[in-house]
């Protein structure tokens, strides 16, 4: 794992978004994953602000509410329209992100999975971490070794997202997700995380033991991935120093 602790959020985005620029400048059709949530927002707006070509771009979101129709304000759909989608030139059929309305789920999820090979798999995931260390929306205890499917949401993911919702009633109970075993297929994984609320999670994640009861701890069983944070969400890493350092020191064929 790298670890990129910058001063501020803005400018660990802008650590990923040049990542992201990079790929696409080096392969124009690259598979993007990609995640929603509060934390990749900074991120889209730095990649439309970057005015990239998005032309020969495929994407797979990790995941969707179950029940909630497209066109709802938070689903993930809307969500990914509304803040990155509709601003650049993405094709509209290389876009994919699950249906929670999905008649028969597990063969939508089947048909998900079978996408991602299908294109060669994906090139670099996006993700966020929930304070629970969820990835996707994989929650504590999911297996490490899952695919796309159904899952149950727990109540502190709920209560987290109730600020969306206007409530965590009305938060759905159940979602698709890609699963670990998807996530850790892509060929490189770029974790997002800032804010004071996701430091545990990081801490577990990245300095504690590998543990289905911090799925983001699977992470550093994966050969590229680099973790962008900023001071708040880095503050209980017990080798902050040595990472900060690290960074700042890249020899120049290793910089990104
Ligand atoms: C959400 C999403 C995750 C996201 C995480 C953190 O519920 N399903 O993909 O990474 O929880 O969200 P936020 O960035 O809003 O803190």
């Amino acid at each position: 794992m790298e670890i990129v602790i910058q001063p501020t959020a803005k400018a660990a985005t802008s650590v990923a978004a040049r990542i992201i620029a990079r790929l696409l400048q080096e392969k124009p059709s690259a598979v993007l994953g990609l995640a929603t949530g509060s934390t990749p927002l900074l991120l889209y707006r730095e990649l439309i602000r970057m005015k990239l070509d998005w032309s020969k771009v495929k994407t797979f979101n990790l995941d969707e509410y179950i029940g909630l129709a497209p066109t709802h304000p938070q689903s993930y759909r809307s969500f990914m329209w509304e803040n990155l989608f509709r601003h650049v030139n993405i094709t509209k059929k290389n876009v994919h992100i699950p249906d929670g309305q999905a008649k028969d789920i597990p063969k939508f999820c089947a048909k998900y999975e079978q996408q991602i090979r299908a294109t060669g798999g994906i090139d670099l995931q996006v993700l966020g971490i929930g304070t629970d260390g969820h990835i996707g929306f994989n929650e504590p205890t999911s297996s490490l070794a899952s695919r796309t499917r159904i899952k149950t949401l727990t109540m502190q993911t709920r209560e987290d997202n109730a600020r969306f919702f206007g409530g965590k009633d009305q938060v759905p109970h159940h979602c698709i997700t890609m699963g670990i075993g998807t996530i850790m297929e892509a060929r490189q994984n770029l974790l997002l995380a800032f804010g004071a609320n996701k430091a545990r999670a990081i801490a577990e994640a990245v300095e504690g033991p590998i543990t289905a009861f911090n799925p983001a701890s699977v992470l550093q069983l994966h050969p590229t991935v680099k973790v962008c944070l900023d001071p708040s969400s880095a503050s209980l890493l017990k080798r902050a120093d040595y990472y900060r350092w690290v960074y700042a020191n890249k020899p120049a064929w290793q910089q990104f």
